[in-house]
């Protein structure tokens, strides 16, 4: 009899989705560190904020209120109305309570509204670089990613003109971030229109709007797709709780959709999971009320910090960076470094640079081919002042090193 081998179990749909680089990157420095190495850590977009003392004994209160329950799957009707005006107030968008999924997390938003769209085939248009999750949640449904570069020449954004040629009769979903993860690239409102009068073109066609980086913002505007004429209908947005707030553990994400849409991520979440933390949704509420000057001055203290990265990473001669207008991440081009010699081995890609990096100089960072660019380097600078110093002080050394 043959051994039993769990691996030849597992479905062709987990096998297919690979492991992300960035979970690697954060467990291999987690790793070392156990084991008592210096390793300063700049992969996870991990606001290193606590969540503001309010919104605690919000939660707090909640749970000695009862809200310990069930709570209702698509949200908490209070949250919902609470949404509903924070959207239309902030973003010009015109949803009601009924056509907003509150979710466990904006990753589950996200997930709700490609299960509730796609169609094994179907086509989803990843505007590359892109956060690594889409691509997997796109596999798991049975869709086909098709994935779409910009590079830094073109500041990361891929223009109208290039998704309207890539748009088949099996596309049906466009994932746009902005402000995006990895570059910190942020669409103009005339670049959103040109995506637009696309969109418009193709009646099958729907776009998720990622904002979940609204508030980190230091230049220029936040436009909501969904809020340009026509694209009330053709929008999901998706947001959440984590970035803004420092709420990433508390997992409280939100969608607006149209209706028919709305009801169908739900039923998607119903049947995966359930309603989302009830004492986390009364927070939330409080979040939404009094949290604007928290966020204001977290983000404050992103924008000295994305000085600090950006001044010391222009500094060092090979490397090529602009300030990212938005979100907690350098994305900088390493081109120049590829193909150059450490001791005895040649660094062919990204991926080769970054094991490198972390194993003779103790800094952790993620290769920018894991989310579709093998020129660039992610680093995060939702970490302290002391790890960005002290991290791109072991990058300039290191790539000085090279030859
Ligand atoms: C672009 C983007 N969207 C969504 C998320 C997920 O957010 P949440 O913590 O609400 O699931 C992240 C988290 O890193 C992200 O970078």
């Amino acid at each position: 009899m043959t051994a039993f081998d769990a691996t030849k179990l597992l479905s062709a749909r987990t096998s297919a989705v690979e492991e992300a680089a960035i979970i690697r990157m954060a467990q291999k420095a987690r790793d070392l560190k156990t084991k008592g190495h210096d390793v300063v850590s700049l992969t996870l977009g991990e606001p290193d904020f606590d969540t503001p003392a309010f919104i605690q004994a919000a939660a707090t209160q909640a749970m000695a209120q009862g809200f310990t329950h069930y709570a209702p799957v698509q949200g908490v009707p209070e949250l919902r109305a609470a949404l509903s005006e924070k959207l239309a107030r902030e973003n010009g968008l015109h949803y009601s309570a009924e056509e907003i999924a509150i979710s466990n997390g904006a990753k589950q938003a996200i997930t709700n509204a490609v299960y509730a769209l796609i169609d094994e085939g179907d086509e989803v248009i990843l505007l590359s670089p892109f956060w690594v999750a889409y691509e997997g949640i796109v596999r798991m449904a049975g869709g086909v990613p098709v994935q779409l570069h910009a590079g830094a020449d073109e500041g990361f954004k891929v223009p109208a003109s290039r998704i309207a040629a890539a748009i088949t009769p099996k596309t049906k979903l466009i994932m746009l971030n902005s402000p995006n993860n990895p570059t910190g690239a942020v669409f103009t409102k005339a670049e959103l229109e040109a995506i637009a009068a696309v969109v418009a073109q193709h009646p099958r066609l729907m776009l998720l709007s990622d904002e979940i980086y609204e508030y980190i913002l230091f230049e220029g505007e936040m436009t909501s797709f969904g809020s340009l004429p026509g694209m009330r209908e053709r929008t999901i947005t998706i947001n959440g709780f984590s970035k803004a707030y420092a709420m990433t553990g508390w997992r409280l994400g939100y969608a607006a959709a149209p209706l028919p849409v709305a009801k169908a991520m739900a039923k998607v979440q119903s049947t995966f999971t359930a309603g989302a933390n009830a004492f986390v949704q009364r927070a939330a509420i409080a979040a939404l009320k009094e949290g604007q000057a928290d966020a204001t001055a977290m983000r404050e203290s992103y924008r000295k910090r994305r000085d600090l990265i950006i001044g010391a990473l222009k500094a060092i001669p090979g490397v090529r960076i602009e300030n990212p207008p938005g979100t907690f991440y350098a994305f900088p081009d390493v081109s120049a470094f590829l193909g150059k010699r450490a001791g005895n081995h040649t660094l062919g890609t990204v991926d080769e640079l970054c094991d490198w990096l972390l194993d003779t100089h103790g800094l952790a960072c993620v290769p920018g081919s894991a989310f579709g660019d093998p020129n660039c380097l992610r680093l995060s600078f939702a970490s302290s002042q002391a790890d960005i110093i002290k991290g791109t002080d072991r990058l300039a050394r290191a790539l000085i090193d090279l030859i």
